[in-house]
C-alpha cells in the first residue's frame, strides 16, 4: 500500500484528479464528509489530506510514503525528501513587495515582514543587504502599513491582494509550484511503484499548462 499525504484544499483536490486520470482513483475521497483518510485496496493507494505545510513533515518522517507540497514550503524548512516532479499546478511566486512610493535606498537596516524567514533571510544575505526580519503567521500586506516593518517577502498569485492594500511587487525571489516529493527510504524500498506513479502522472502534467 502507497500512502500518499495530499494538501488539503482547492489545491489538493486538483491534484487528486491528476492522480485519478493517471489511473489510482479512490471513489470514497469524492464523499462529502469529514474523514481525513480514504484507501483503495485494489489499487494499493491510500490517501489523507493533510494541512498544506504539513505534507512534507509526513513525507520527511515516512508517515506518508509520497506527497504535494508548495515549493515554497521546500525551500522554507528544507525537509529531506526527493522531489520528484513539478506538477505544474498552483502556480505563484515569492516576491518582495512594498507600499507602491517605498524605495529602498539602502541606507539602514531593512525591516522585513513574512512567514518565510529562511526564504527572505537568504534573499537578503544573496544580496549583501542587511535586514530585521519579523516573523509573522497571516495578513502579512497588513504591515507595511502600520509601519511594523518596510517591505514583506510573501506569496503572490494574482496580485489582488497587493493591489488592494496599495502595495506592489518590488522583486521577484523564486516562482513557486507545486511539487510531487518522496520519503526517501519508501524511495528505494517501493521505488517502483512510485516510479509507476510519476510516469503516469508526467503526462497529466503537461495538461495543466
Ligand atoms: C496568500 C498570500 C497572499 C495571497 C496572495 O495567502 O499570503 O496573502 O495569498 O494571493 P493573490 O496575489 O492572488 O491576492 P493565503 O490565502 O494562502 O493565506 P495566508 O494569509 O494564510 O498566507
Amino acid at each position: 500500500m502507497l500512502n500518499i499525504a495530499l494538501p488539503k484544499g482547492r489545491l489538493g483536490e486538483k491534484v487528486y484528479a491528476m492522480f485519478e486520470a493517471a489511473g489510482y482513483e479512490c471513489p470514497s475521497i469524492k464523499e462529502n464528509n469529514r474523514k481525513l483518510i480514504f484507501e483503495n485496496e485494489e489499487k494499493q493507494v491510500r490517501y489523507f489530506w493533510v494541512k498544506p505545510s504539513d505534507v512534507a513533515i509526513y513525507v520527511e518522517r515516512g508517515a506518508a510514503d509520497i506527497g504535494v507540497a508548495g515549493k515554497d514550503i521546500l525551500l522554507e524548512y528544507t525537509p529531506d525528501v526527493y522531489e520528484l516532479l513539478d506538477l505544474n499546478l498552483g502556480k505563484c511566486r515569492m516576491a518582495v513587495a512594498a507600499p507602491n512610493e517605498f524605495h529602498d535606498d539602502g541606507q539602514k537596516t531593512l525591516k522585513v515582514a513574512t512567514k518565510f524567514t529562511n526564504i527572505a533571510a537568504n534573499y537578503y544575505a544573496s544580496l549583501g543587504r542587511e535586514i530585521d526580519i519579523i516573523k509573522l503567521n497571516g495578513s502579512i500586506e497588513i504591515a507595511p502599513i502600520l509601519r511594523l516593518s518596510d517591505v514583506i517577502v510573501d506569496i503572490v498569485e494574482t496580485g489582488t491582494t497587493l493591489k488592494e492594500n496599495n502595495l506592489e511587487v518590488k522583486s521577484t525571489i523564486v516562482p513557486i509550484s507545486a511539487r510531487l516529493i518522496s520519503n526517501k527510504s519508501s524511495f528505494k524500498f517501493k521505488g517502483e511503484d512510485i516510479e509507476k506513479i510519476v510516469e503516469s502522472i508526467k503526462n497529466q502534467v503537461n495538461n495543466n499548462d
